[in-house]
């Protein structure tokens, strides 16, 4: 089936004027809480949820980790909208698919978008369970949310990506990692579509080619909230260390287990990037 613009928009539309109604006033910080890491959705305050498959034209998550439901509440005071559980390209949805969600924040008034997810370390100074903040991304997913016509009101046909993730939210994220005492690597995370995880051969060549992390999801999200000019925050929680030469077989079980024991210090980083921009 063919990409159509006019429909694709109406439904973004749609949805937004349906999200208006069930959750009122949008929030305009936007929060989407990757694999294994959706605990920080119990810190919000006050909250308004709608699951995913209650919204008409939403794709439904379809990865056990993942709790498919939107949140509307407070976080440290400050509202935000969550999303608990995002869309991959592997769950056989496509790139525009995948990225509504993010066009229908921006419909709803957000204009920051925090994002975390899972990744495999490449860089040999990360270990299992550090936080690592995205600096800059490369997008080997083989496609790209933006083909097709494109809605002059959303964007431009050709972004800029000399930027992408926001240097004053990234200092925000580095100063409060600091003041608690959490590691915090920084670096460049390469998107690859999945499901598998890496070849050897593979990782040595993401390594090569400047990656420091490698995972399945956030560019996507990113291109198309960077498309609108929001602004973007990225912080991925490395679950496994993918050096070529020292590597061991990985289970998602194993994945979720890092995610899970490195929650805690993504809530507390998150919380209080959050805070800091409301105050
Ligand atoms: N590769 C790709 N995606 C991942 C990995 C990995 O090693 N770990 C967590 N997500």
């Amino acid at each position: 089936m063919s990409f159509d613009l006019d429909t694709y928009r109406r439904q973004v539309d749609d949805v937004a004027s349906f999200l208006r109604d069930e959750l009122g006033d949008a929030a305009r910080i936007g929060l989407i809480l990757g694999t294994g890491l959706g605990k920080l959705a119990e810190e919000i305050q006050d909250v308004q949820t709608v699951m995913y498959d209650a919204i008409p034209h939403f794709p439904v998550s379809t990865v056990e980790s993942h709790h498919g439901r939107l949140l509307r509440g407070t976080l440290g005071g400050v509202p935000v909208l969550a999303m608990q559980g995002r869309f991959h390209l592997y769950e056989g949805y496509d790139a525009k698919q995948i990225t509504f969600p993010v066009r229908v924040m921006h419909a709803l008034g957000i204009e920051t978008l925090l994002i975390s997810n899972a990744a495999g370390g490449m860089n040999p100074l990360f270990r299992r369970g550090d936080l690592m903040l995205l600096t800059d991304h490369i997008n080997l997913q083989g496609v790209n949310p933006l083909t097709g016509p494109n809605h002059d009101g959303w964007g431009p046909r050709f972004p800029d990506m000399s930027e992408v993730y926001d240097a004053d939210l990234r200092q925000i994220a580095e100063q409060a990692a600091l003041d608690r005492a959490i590691r915090l690597q920084q670096g460049v995370y390469v998107a690859v579509e999945g499901p598998n995880l890496e070849t050897r051969a593979e990782y040595r060549f993401l390594r090569l080619i400047g990656a420091d992390a490698v995972g399945m999801s956030t560019v996507p999200e990113v291109i198309v909230a960077r498309h609108m000019g929001m602004r973007c925050l990225a912080i991925s929680v490395i679950t496994d260390e993918c050096f070529p030469d020292a590597l061991e077989p990985v289970s998602i079980e194993d994945v979720l287990a890092a995610a899970g024991e490195a929650e805690p210090k993504l809530t507390v980083l998150m919380r209080a990037v959050v805070e800091q921009m409301g105050g």
